[in-house]
C-alpha cells in the first residue's frame, strides 16, 4: 500500500505561538491534513510516545526546555529507533549549536525568518524518506508474519504426519494405541522435570511416540511370535532401532530428527550393554535416555500377551535396582520424584478409556 506523505503526522513545537500558528497554517494550506502544535516543549515527549508522529518541526531556544535538550529526551526514550526526522527551527546560526543539534538527532535545519518554499521542500523531503522508511517496515512485518504462519503450518503437518505413523507403527505391534501416548507424555514430565526448554520438551513429547516406528520392518513371525525369541529371531528384532532411524533419517524437520535419535537410541544402556551401539552413560543421548525409562515403565505397569500388568510399586523397584545400570540414575530419581505427574496421566490414559 502506498502511503500518501500529506497524510503522515507532523508536530511543531515552538515557544512563539506566532510561529505555530504560521507553520501549521502553511502546512495545512499545502494540503497537510495531520498537523498539531505545541508552544511547551515539555509535552513533546509525552505526546509522541502517545500518538506515532512522523516529522517533528523543533525549535531550539525555548524556555525551560531547549530543542537540545527535547532531542536528547527522545534520544533515550523508546523513539530512538524509530527514525523519526526532527527538522530543527533556528534563528542562531552558530556552528557549534547546529553540530550539537545534529550530533543529538536533527536531520535538517530551518533558519528564522522561514522562508516559505524551503520549509515547504524540506518538510516534503523528509516526509518522503520516512514514507519509504514506513512502507519498508510494513513490507518487512508482513513478510515476518507469513514466514510466522507459514512454520506454524509445517509444524503442525509435521506433527500430525508423526502421530500417524506412530499408528501405523502400532498397528503391527501388540501393543495398544494408548502405549505410544503415555510415552510420549511421561517422556514430557522427564524433560520439564530436568529443566529441558519448553521447546525441546514438546518434541520429545511428539517424538517419543515413534520409538519402536523401526518394528514395521520385522516379519511377522518373529514380531508377533508368542513364545521366546531365539538368539538369531532376537539379533533380528533388535534391528527395529537402526530400521527406525534410517525410516526417519535426512529430515530437515526437527521433529523428525529428534524422532530419528529417540528411534535409534531407546534400547541404549546407561552401563553401555544396550543396543544397537552400546553407549554409555551421557553420550547417548538425554531423548533416548529418557524415552527409554517411559516406555520401559509403560510395557511393566501394563498388560501385553506374554504378561501380566505389574503393580506400580513392582515396577518402581524394578527401575531404582536398574539405576545406573539400565537407566540413567539422575532421570530414575527425577522419574521417582515425578511419580505423581506420571500415575495421574496413566490414570487418564488407560487402555480401557
Ligand atoms: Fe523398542
Ligand atoms: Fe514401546
Amino acid at each position: 500500500m502506498k502511503i500518501s506523505i500529506k497524510n503522515l503526522n507532523i508536530l511543531i513545537c515552538d515557544d512563539s505561538i506566532s510561529n505555530v500558528l504560521l507553520l501549521e497554517k502553511l502546512l495545512k494550506d499545502s494540503g497537510y491534513v495531520r498537523v498539531a502544535a505545541v508552544t511547551d516543549p515539555v509535552k513533546v515527549l509525552p505526546l509522541m510516545l502517545e500518538t506515532q508522529f512522523d516529522l517533528l518541526l523543533l525549535d531550539i531556544e525555548m524556555p525551560g526546555l531547549t530543542g537540545i535538550e527535547v532531542l536528547q529526551q527522545m534520544h533515550r526514550s523508546a523513539l530512538h529507533n524509530q527514525f523519526i526526522p526532527v527538522l530543527v527551527l533556528t534563528g542562531n546560526q552558530q556552528p557549534e549549536i547546529r553540530n550539537k543539534a545534529l550530533e543529538v538527532g536533527a536531520s535538517d535545519f530551518l533558519t528564522k525568518p522561514f522562508d516559505n518554499t524551503e520549509v515547504l521542500l524540506r518538510v516534503r523531503n523528509l516526509l518522503r524518506v520516512r514514507a519509504a522508511y514506513l512502507s519498508q517496515s510494513r513490507m518487512n512485518a508482513e513478510l515476518e508474519d507469513r514466514v510466522e504462519k507459514r512454520t506454524q503450518e509445517l509444524e503442525k503437518a509435521n506433527a500430525i504426519l508423526i502421530k500417524r505413523l506412530a499408528q501405523v507403527g502400532e498397528m503391527r505391534d501388540s501393543e495398544t494405541g494408548r502405549h505410544v501416548l503415555r510415552v510420549g507424555k511421561y517422556a514430557r514430565v522427564l524433560s520439564d522435570a530436568i529443566g529441558l526448554p519448553d521447546d525441546i520438551g514438546y518434541m520429545i513429547e511428539k517424538a517419543a511416540p515413534l520409538h519402536d516406528l523401526g518394528k514395521i520392518g520385522i516379519a511377522d513371525k518373529i514380531l508377533l511370535k508368542k513364545g521366546k525369541l531365539t538368539e538369531e529371531e532376537r539379533e533380528i528384532m533388535n534391528g527395529h532401532a537402526q530400521m527406525g532411524a534410517d525410516l526417519l533419517s535426512d529430515h530437515e524437520s526437527l521433529l523428525v530428527q529428534m524422532a530419528g535419535s529417540i528411534a535409534l537410541s531407546h534400547h541404549e544402556h546407561w552401563d553401555g550393554k544396550g543396543y544397537p551401539k552400546g553407549l554409555q552413560g551421557e553420550s547417548i543421548p538425554v531423548e533416548g535416555r529418557i524415552t527409554a525409562l517411559s516406555d520401559v515403565f509403560d510395557a511393566l505397569t501394563t498388560i501385553r500377551p506374554y504378561k501380566k500388568a505389574w503393580a506400580v510399586d513392582e515396577a518402581v523397584d524394578y527401575i531404582k535396582k536398574k539405576a545406573g545400570l539400565q537407566f540413567d540414575p539422575r532421570l530414575v530419581e527425577v522419574f521417582i520424584s515425578r511419580l505423581d505427574s506420571i500415575l495421574e496421566i496413566k490414570t487418564r490414559f488407560d487402555d480401557s478409556k
